[in-house]
């Protein structure tokens, strides 16, 4: 089995390597073996490779395989599985180590993927749609039954195109800040009716005031964070709040500078980790919208380009580019040759 491995943590260009082993693993009770065809490079794999998160557990001299998501078939099912079969293309998250040939995962967390979504869309379909769900209930409760204005920091992000297109449908007040001038033009061409305000520009903070009415933002989502935090929660309408997802900035902003308690601000993280916490139930229907999403806006789940496994260092090139659009995926060819 091939796999993409590191032993330990750093810059994901030079700690990855690909490995070849004789062997595969083997589903046990109430588990699945999914041959995989197709994962996606997010940005939360590389900073898991980095370790640069707080929190992430030390690694010890154990080779890791990084990834969460990926698409493939079913190659055998352990005891007491009745679905999916063996056979069944299926899309798996949290699947710890899909950056490899094949994975093992328990049989709920592998989901039939119907025929009319394609491999790409499929690898794609489950982190980034269930983040959006994860945002939305976020910002739901921020906004307290007012329709915003909400801003969103790394717009032109994938998850950021999956927010400002659920903002557009549900009439959602939505302010989208991108860092580049050719990444406001993109944006404002997918969503013309947001505005869509650059960060380089010197006079950025004002745009948005102007932008919010003059009366702040009710709740900002911001996967940038580092030095940008103090500016964005200068950007919040008194009793606002900060809803943090990812890390993509530099620098930092010390909890103290915050005027959180003086304004009565409120400061709160979401991780599609906390995901598997909730029921059965509300899982179900949470994966029934992603399945639906991929079925019915392909186009959201953009790809930014494909690799074969063993190109990993130039995926992660490609996937840390600025002005990138889409996700890039890790392929490995299927029996019958290429996917679909
Ligand atoms: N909390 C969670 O559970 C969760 C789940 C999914 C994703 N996320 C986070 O969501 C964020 C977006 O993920 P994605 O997959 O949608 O990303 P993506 O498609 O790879 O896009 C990355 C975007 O971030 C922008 N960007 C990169 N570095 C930046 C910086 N220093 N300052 C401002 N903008 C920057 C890029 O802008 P340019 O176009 O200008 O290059 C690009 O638009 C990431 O932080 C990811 O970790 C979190």
């Amino acid at each position: 089995m091939r796999s993409v491995v590191h032993t330990r943590r750093g810059d994901p260009a030079e700690v990855l390597d690909v490995r070849e082993e004789a062997g595969r693993p083997h589903p046990g009770a109430g588990e699945v073996l999914v041959r995989l065809l197709v994962r996606p490079v997010h940005p939360g794999d590389l900073v898991a490779v980095e370790g640069g998160l707080p929190g992430l557990p030390d690694q010890e001299s154990k080779p890791l395989i990084p990834g969460v998501e990926g698409m493939g078939v079913v190659e055998s099912t352990g005891a007491g599985v009745r679905a999916p079969r063996p056979g069944e293309r299926v899309a798996v998250f949290p699947a710890p180590g899909t950056w490899a040939e094949y994975v093992v995962v328990p049989a709920e967390r592998a989901v039939p993927v119907p025929d009319e979504v394609g491999d790409d869309t499929a690898a794609l379909m489950l982190v980034n749609p269930l983040t959006l769900l994860m945002l939305h209930r976020a910002v739901e409760q921020a906004l307290d039954g007012h329709d915003g204005p909400v801003v969103q920091t790394a717009a032109g992000s994938s998850v950021g195109r999956l927010v400002a297109a659920r903002a557009d449908r549900q009439g959602l007040r939505l302010v989208n800040l991108v860092r580049s001038a050719a990444g406001t033009r993109a944006l404002r061409e997918l969503f013309p009716a947001q505005p869509v305000i650059s960060t380089s520009d010197a006079d950025w903070r004002e745009q948005v005031r102007r932008a919010t009415g003059g009366e702040g933002a009710r709740a900002v989502l911001d996967c940038v964070g580092g030095s940008l935090t103090r500016d964005l929660a200068a950007l919040l309408a008194d009793g606002g709040t900060l809803i943090g997802y990812g890390r993509l900035g530099s620098g930092g902003t010390a909890l103290d500078d915050l005027p959180f308690v003086n304004r009565g601000l409120t400061i709160r993280g979401v991780t599609i980790w906390h995901w598997t916490d909730r029921t059965t139930g509300q899982r179900a229907e949470d994966v029934a919208f992603a399945v639906d999403l991929a079925r019915t806006s392909p186009e959201l789940l953009e790809v930014a380009a494909r690799y074969d496994l063993a190109d990993v260092r130039a995926a992660v090139e490609h996937a840390r580019r600025p002005g990138k659009s889409g996700t890039v995926l890790l392929t490995s060819p299927s029996e019958a040759g290429g996917t679909r």
